[in-house]
C-alpha cells in the first residue's frame, strides 16, 4: 500500500454495518421494510412530508446512537497519514466524518443537513428529532439527500472526477455497485489507470472489473492492507 500516493476510497452502507446501521439492499435492508417511493422521493415529500419526515427523523436517531467502527477509523487514519487520499462516499451517516476524515465527498448528500425547499439554502442539524420541520409559510426543510430521481450535484460530481483522474488505487468498499452514476466512477478509476480492489463480502454486478476481489467485511481487510 505505502507504494500508492492517491488513494481513493469509494464507499457504500457495506461500510457502516459493522456500525450496526443496516444496508439498503438483502436481507435486512432498509428498502425491504420500506417502499423508497412512500419514503425516499420527491414526489413522496410533495405529497405526505410528515410522512416521509417521520422516516427520516427514525433513521437519524438510529444513525445517532451508532459509532464509527474500525474500518471508518482506518481510512481516516490513511487520510490524517497522506492527505492526498480521497473519499468518496454514497453513505448519507456522517461516519466517516465522526471517525476524524476531512473534505468527504458525499455524493447522495448527508442525513445530516436541511435544505430548504424554497429557496435551497442549506443548514447543518443534528437535532433528533428534528422539531422545526417548516422554515417559512409555505416551505419545508428536506433532508439535503439525493432522494431517487434526483440529480447528483455538479460540483460534487466534479469533485469526484477529479479525484478519480489522478488515483492510483481504487478501493471500492461495501457497494452494491447498483446505483448510477456513482456505480461508474469505477470504470471512471479504471480508465484512469488506476489499480482497483473491491472489498465486499459478496460478489456484484461489476466485480469482474477490478484488478482484485477481497471478500471480506471491510473492517477485515482494511486491517490487513494498512496494519498499525
Ligand atoms: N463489509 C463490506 N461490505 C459489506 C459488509 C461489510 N461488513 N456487509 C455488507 N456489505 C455489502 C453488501 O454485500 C452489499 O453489496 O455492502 C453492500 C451494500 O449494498 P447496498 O445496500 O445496495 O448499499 P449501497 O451500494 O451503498 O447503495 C447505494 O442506494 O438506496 C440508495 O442512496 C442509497 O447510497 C445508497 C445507494
Amino acid at each position: 500500500m505505502k507504494e500508492f500516493q492517491n488513494i481513493v476510497f469509494f464507499t457504500g452502507a457495506g461500510l457502516s454495518v459493522e456500525s450496526g446501521i443496516p444496508t439498503y439492499r438483502g436481507q435486512g435492508g432498509i428498502w425491504e421494510d420500506y417502499n423508497y417511493q412512500e419514503y425516499a422521493c420527491q414526489e413522496a415529500f410533495a405529497s405526505d412530508p410528515e410522512k416521509v419526515w417521520d422516516f427520516h427523523d427514525k433513521r437519524r436517531a438510529m444513525i445517532k446512537s451508532c459509532d464509527p467502527n474500525p474500518a471508518h477509523r482506518i481510512i481516516a487514519e490513511v487520510q490524517r497519514r497522506n492527505p492526498q487520499t480521497t473519499i468518496i462516499t454514497q453513505n448519507i451517516d456522517g461516519l466517516h466524518q465522526r471517525a476524524g476524515a476531512r473534505n468527504v465527498i458525499e455524493l447522495h448528500g448527508s442525513i445530516w443537513r436541511l435544505r430548504c425547499s424554497e429557496s435551497g439554502v442549506v443548514e447543518e442539524n443534528f437535532e433528533v428529532p428534528l422539531a422545526q420541520k417548516r422554515c417559512g409559510q409555505s416551505s419545508w426543510w428536506r433532508p439535503d439527500i439525493v432522494w431517487f430521481g434526483d440529480s447528483l450535484r455538479e460540483d460534487t460530481i466534479n469533485l469526484a472526477l477529479k479525484a478519480l483522474q489522478r488515483c492510483d488505487l481504487f478501493l471500492c468498499i461495501g457497494t452494491s455497485a447498483v446505483v448510477y452514476p456513482a456505480a461508474r466512477m469505477p470504470q471512471i478509476a479504471i480508465d484512469n489507470g488506476a489499480e482497483t480492489i473491491e472489498i465486499n463480502p459478496e460478489e456484484t454486478p461489476i466485480s469482474a472489473l477490478f484488478n482484485r476481489c477481497i471478500r471480506s467485511s471491510a473492517s477485515l481487510a482494511l486491517a490487513e492492507m494498512f496494519p498499525g
